[in-house]
């Protein structure tokens, strides 16, 4: 009788224990663990090994290791490019993440056939070469060079790196391909953590850079980007609202550069297009000043955008009210609602809240504290704010008005745009350099608000 030998794994941290668990000891999830089968002793060999594919690495002295390395390959597209830090370092691993039908094959599909002095191979499990091809034909084949290779099997995928010796390898998904060297299947948390390792392994020594796509849902339930986290050089997440066309890259995780940087792309019918300029379709134009919408300034990165928070305020209907943001940390609403109700004394207890940010975007910058209370302090006495008028603050528990992160390049994006006064924190440095043709309006705590955005 074969042996065979089984573990259990936490589909949520990869975990691995030997018996089930209901909690994880390590991550502290419920109900996450599985059981796979790790090895069965008396299966046949392996059709193909990776003894022999595998570049065999020598310790070297360190004056002898060359820096050639550390040029930076650039991708073809500029947003891409941005968000890793002024292109892909040589030998670097990338997990690309996200939720299924956002967009991933997609991009990764642009980057293979943009980046037009590279040799690149796109590795897919989910596709046809045929499937591929239709999409490329509808992207733009630019890059004459990119090799379509359908396949899942990790030993046939290295073996063919190492005979084509692509520059940048895509693939696409990690919980598509399997090695031979493990019994469970494909998709599993040992399957992922040893394929992901071997790719590691293979991208250091060869010098080729490797993407590696992962399926995350909603609640990150689905094995993989959760485990990779930690083994890859960098971790980029690609998100959106399905119903909307536009999508965000953000840098989670960066070993060769800053995690803060944020790329915005336009899902069209010929593929993703970068949006150089956020601020223009993040603004609406209105005919007539309507209450309940605010504009901040934001700086997710070093970029400074500006973005339209819509609120609704309404008499709550039932015991509990209803409170709802889309884009926005629902905590920190509601942490902003309750210093709205002790520091300026309105009623929110009572009231419904409903809060959007425009175009579908999700954005964590404390810096948007002042807008969204600004949106719902105008929704809730149904009172337009002045035009012309923008904020960016973070708001403290006692009310106070704390400096954005780099306010001085969110004022010069406001000024920019044409806003003529800005709401900003009075404890910023009084030299702040400002360009010509916009006020700062400055406020020491949120009581002072309503009349900054009332009154001329
Ligand atoms: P896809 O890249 O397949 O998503 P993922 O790999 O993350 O699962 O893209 C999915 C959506 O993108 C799909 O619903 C159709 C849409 N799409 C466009 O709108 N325009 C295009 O040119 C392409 C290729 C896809
Ligand atoms: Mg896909």
């Amino acid at each position: 009788m074969a042996k065979v030998k089984k573990a259990f794994f936490c589909r949520s941290c990869g975990f691995e224990a030997p018996k089930w668990l209901g909690k994880c000891p390590s991550c502290g999830e419920w109900n996450t663990f599985t059981e796979e089968i790790i090895a069965k002793e008396s299966s046949s060999t392996p059709s193909v090994t990776l003894a022999g594919i595998m570049p065999a690495v020598k310790p070297l002295k360190i004056g002898d290791i060359h820096e050639e390395n550390r040029k930076r390959i650039d991708l073809g597209n500029s947003e891409v490019n941005r968000v890793l830090g002024g292109g892909m370092v040589p030998g670097s691993l990338i997990l690309l993440g996200g939720e299924p039908g956002i967009g991933k094959s997609t991009l990764s599909l642009q980057i293979a056939l943009a980046a037009n002095s590279l040799k690149t191979l796109y590795v897919s499990g989910e596709e046809s070469a045929e499937q591929i091809k239709m999409r490329a034909a509808r992207i733009g084949i630019g890059n004459e060079e990119c090799l379509i290779y359908p396949e899942t099997l990790l030993e046939n995928i290295v073996r063919q790196i190492t005979e084509q010796h692509p520059d940048v390898v895509i693939i696409d998904s990690i919980q598509t391909i399997f090695t031979e060297m493990i019994e469970s299947a494909a998709g599993s948390v040992s399957q992922i953590r040893e394929c992901a390792a071997t790719l590691l392994k293979y991208a250091k020594t060869t010098g080729t850079s490797i993407i590696i796509i992962g399926h995350i849902t909603k609640d990150g339930t689905i094995a993989g980007p959760k485990i990779l986290e930690h083994i890859v050089d960098v971790v980029l997440q690609f998100e959106g609202d399905n119903n909307n066309i536009y999508r965000i890259l953000r840098g989670i995780k960066n070993r060769f550069g800053a995690t803060f940087e944020i790329g915005v792309f336009e899902m069209l019918d010929n593929g993703l297009r970068s949006v150089d300029n956020p601020s223009e379709i993040l603004l609406t134009h209105y005919e007539e000043p309507l209450s309940g919408i605010a504009v901040g300034a934001a700086a997710d990165g070093v970029r400074p955008y500006l973005i339209e928070v819509q609120a609704l305020v309404g008499g709550a209907a039932y015991g509990t009210p209803q409170r709802t943001a889309t884009g926005f940390d629902t905590r920190r609403m509601n942490m902003l609602l309750a210093v709205l109700e002790k520091r300026v004394g309105m009623k929110m207890f009572q009231k419904d809240v409903f809060l959007n940010f425009a175009g579908g975007f999700k954005v964590a910058d404390p810096g948007l504290d002042l807008a969204v209370v600004a949106a719902v302090i105008s929704s809730y006495y149904d009172r337009p704010i002045l035009d012309g008028v923008c904020c960016a603050g973070e708001i403290g528990l006692s009310g106070e008005i704390r400096p954005a992160p780099r306010t001085e390049q969110r004022i010069s994006e406001a000024a920019r745009l044409g806003f003529k006064r800005i709401i900003v924190s009075g404890y910023l440095p009084k030299d702040i350099k400002k360009p010509k043709g916009i006020a700062l309006i400055t406020i020491n705590s949120v009581d002072q608000l309503p009349k900054a955005l009332f009154m001329e």
